[in-house]
């Protein structure tokens, strides 16, 4: 049924396939400007925390005549970066019902509304003595990235050309890793990281949502989606415009049939996933990935690199935050050359062990700290490593995998678990990670140690590799007989099939 028409080498030779076109680049960029404030709205919080503390305290102050007590300061402050990852977590997990009531395009356009109030909240909350505004505008911008996390990988994967998937998709995650840079740079004490400006800091992401809304209605819809979800018959001219040719013939079989195929697998849904044996162990899989990528202390590093600089007496701790987020970029990139040729599980494998090491060195220089003063180098090249090795593997990894273990039917569901699961995790270290390091000390880094080589054991025994395998292949390797539809595909590497697979996430 068509089936020849997505051979491999077919597309090899369309002499098409490879171009870039002006409407292609401006959709994707415009969708990433949504990751990009994913990442802003990560790393601004970091650099600016002793200043808007001092604010809380001050709001306090001018409330009930006394300053605030240390335990509730900590806690504002906790729940300020946490309630964050809150909001992602509800809101990613409305991202399949979203992207298909309003389609992918709309349904960014409409989500620039979180980040206005949640960008206005925050941007007020000074001038308002509101420390309320503070953590509700953090909680709706959470909600605006939490959208924009499933939303921006999704249209990006159905707009590209096949051969150009993997390659736009990971734009996504690089976006992310820029983002938290801009923000580390921008909360410098004399750029934007002051006692006056800092409202201007958290405020400033509402400019790029006014620069996507001005752009989004000069893209064009994702012709996936119109015809898969809605069977709408103009996706014909949207493919015209991406590809910039009049010729599309063998898009829209390639179209036909993907859709064919998702026709042909009944949709699993939550509760499904998790009572079939079947998908027992992949969603078991799936579920500690995400947290072996959040439970390692990345974002421990992300939202209080400062302040863990200072404690290491790193003479600029907010430089040190920068050189971190220079590492993390660079390590992005690093990965995505990385990724195709070494296979998922050894990367994440190596990337696990190598935070693991990075963590113990690191507890042990902030130990020897007040006897051996250089130790305080060896502690910012220990975090610098740790950044590092997160990006070789656990941080881009666990995104994709998700979508590598499951077909087209239980795929959405999957990645709506696996999303909760993610944010969740987010929100425990989030919210956590100051009460427990107050109470730990320097030995707050062992936690994280012994949880990354759980996860290393984890993924040696448990998780296969998936690179250059067919869904075939990989169900059969859980001891389960697949379903038929699967019999027919044994010719092509199951990341041809994943349009939903290029989603990368930092976190
Ligand atoms: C709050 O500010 C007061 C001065 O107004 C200061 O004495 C106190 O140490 C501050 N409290 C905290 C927890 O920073």
């Amino acid at each position: 049924i068509g089936r020849h028409t997505a051979k491999p080498g077919r597309r090899d030779k369309d002499p098409f396939s490879l171009t870039v076109t002006g409407t292609l680049a401006l959709s994707v960029f415009t969708a990433v400007l949504g990751s990009l404030q994913f990442g802003y709205n990560i790393g601004v919080i970091n650099a600016p925390q002793k200043i808007i503390e001092a604010d809380y305290n001050a709001t306090w102050v001018h409330r009930y005549g006394e300053p605030i007590s240390s335990r509730t300061l900590t806690t504002l402050w906790s729940l300020s970066v946490a309630i964050f990852s809150v909001g992602g977590m509800m809101s990613s997990f409305t991202v399949g019902v979203v992207s298909e009531w309003l389609g992918r395009r709309k349904a960014m356009l409409i989500n620039n509304m979180f980040a206005f109030i949640g960008g206005g909240l925050m941007g007020m909350a000074k001038l308002c003595r509101s420390f309320e505004m503070m953590i509700l505008g953090r909680f709706v911008i959470g909600a605006y990235c939490g959208l924009a996390s499933g939303l921006v990988p999704m249209y990006v994967g159905e707009i590209a050309p096949t051969s150009l998937r993997g390659a736009l998709g990971t734009l996504h995650q690089l976006a992310i890793v820029t983002g938290i840079l801009i923000a580390q740079i921008l909360g410098l004490e004399s750029l934007l990281g002051s006692e006056d400006l800092w409202p201007v800091l958290v405020g400033v992401t509402v400019l790029p949502t006014v620069l996507q809304m001005g752009l989004l209605p000069f893209c064009p819809e994702s012709p996936r989606f119109l015809y898969i979800i809605r069977c709408q018959e103009h996706h014909a001219k949207s493919l015209r415009r991406l590809t910039g040719r009049q010729e599309v013939g063998d898009m829209l079989a390639e179209m036909k049939e993907e859709k064919r195929r998702m026709d042909m697998e009944r949709k699993v849904s939550i509760p499904e996933l998790f009572r079939s044996t079947m998908y027992r162990q992949p969603i078991a899989i799936a579920i500690l990935l995400q947290l072996s990528q959040q439970l390692s202390g990345i974002n421990a590093i992300f939202y209080y690199s400062t302040s863990i600089f200072q404690k290491a007496g790193v003479q600029s701790p907010v430089y040190a935050t920068i050189g971190a987020g220079v590492v993390n970029c660079a390590f992005t990139v690093v990965s995505l050359f990385l990724v195709e040729r070494m296979g998922r599980r050894t990367l994440h494998m190596l990337g696990l062990s190598g935070m693991c090491g990075c963590a113990v060195v690191m507890t042990v220089a902030l130990s020897l700290l007040d006897s051996v003063p250089w130790m305080s180098y060896i502690s910012m090249l220990a975090i610098f490593g740790f950044v590092a090795f997160f990006e070789v593997g656990p941080g881009p990894i666990p995104w994709f995998f998700v979508a590598e273990l499951f077909s087209q039917g239980p795929r959405p569901a999957a990645m709506a678990v696996a999303g909760f699961a993610n944010w969740t995790a987010n929100f425990i270290i989030g919210f956590g990670f100051q009460y427990v390091a107050e109470l730990c000390g320097p030995y707050v880094f062992l936690i994280f140690a012994a949880l990354l080589l759980f996860f290393l054991v984890f993924t040696f025994f448990r998780v296969p590799e998936t690179r250059g395998k067919t869904f075939d292949q990989i169900s059969s390797g859980f001891g389960h007989a697949s379903p038929d539809i699967m019999d027919m595909e044994l010719d092509k590497p199951s990341t041809e099939l994943d349009y939903l697979g290029a989603e990368g996430s930092l976190n």
